[in-house]
């Protein structure tokens, strides 16, 4: 599959070198442009390639940088992907990282519909509570005991099961969380967020969310 990754760091750099590893075709970006990408280039074979290359012909584009550079991600983005092309959503806001941001801290939006609106383009909501060593470490073959679940949100059936088929060829079992209006399950400070666990205490943490912000994660 093609597959389009914008942002190269902790997650990127590792849903690279996984997806390549699998024999998907992956093209990756990051701000500073692909000559600084040589190395991750020579590492998985993954194509560099500027922002505004990225999500080209791309089945599934996957937007992983910190959430207060969606906003200044090229316009049109996601323009030339594959028609009905994927996108995932990483991200988390932090707001000691990413500043304030009012629409989610005074409206209620969820991470990733804020996120969804920048890019003018539906999200799927996955990988945001996974420790990026763990997509290298804690891969394992379904059916296994140790197999590692990860929650998944998003408004459109055929787009989640997508993105939930991919996660199994990684290597994790997925917990489908509900729309984006109820990803507020999966944010940064909910008991799911880093829970190494599978299907069912995954399940279980979903239920056990609160739709308060925890008082870490507001600014
Ligand atoms: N780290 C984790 O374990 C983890 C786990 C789950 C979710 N997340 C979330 O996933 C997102 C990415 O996290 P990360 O740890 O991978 O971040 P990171 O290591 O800081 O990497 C961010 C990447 O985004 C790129 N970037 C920034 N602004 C950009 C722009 N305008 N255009 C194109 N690329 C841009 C950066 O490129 P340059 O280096 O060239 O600036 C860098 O490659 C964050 O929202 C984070 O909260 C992280």
């Amino acid at each position: 599959m093609k597959i389009g990754i914008i942002g190269a760091g902790n997650i990127g750099g590792n849903l690279t070198r996984r997806l390549t590893a699998l024999g998907h075709d992956v093209a990756v970006a990051n701000s500073r442009g692909p000559q600084t990408l040589t190395a991750l280039a020579e590492e998985t074979g993954a194509r560099p390639v500027r922002a505004e290359e990225a999500a080209r012909g791309a089945e599934v584009v996957v937007v992983t940088v910190p959430l207060k550079a969606v906003p200044d991600l090229p316009a049109g983005l996601l323009k030339e992907a594959a028609d009905g092309a994927v996108v995932i959503d990483t991200n988390n806001y932090y707001p000691q990282r990413d500043g304030r941001i009012a629409a989610i801290e005074d409206e209620g939006l969820t991470e990733s519909r804020w996120t969804e609106r920048h890019l003018g383009h539906p999200v799927v909501k996955a990988f945001n509570g996974t420790y990026a060593q763990d997509l290298l470490d804690r891969h394992r073959p379904a059916g296994d005991p140790g197999r590692l679940a990860l929650p998944v949100a998003g408004d459109d059936p055929a787009a989640k099961a997508k993105v939930r088929a991919l996660i199994g060829e990684l290597g994790f079992d997925t917990v489908d969380s509900g729309t984006l209006d109820d990803s507020w399950r999966q944010q940064p400070g909910t008991p799911v967020y880093g829970l190494r666990e599978g299907v069912d205490a995954v399940t279980e943490a979903l239920a056990a969310a609160s739709p308060e912000r925890p008082a870490d994660f507001r600014a």
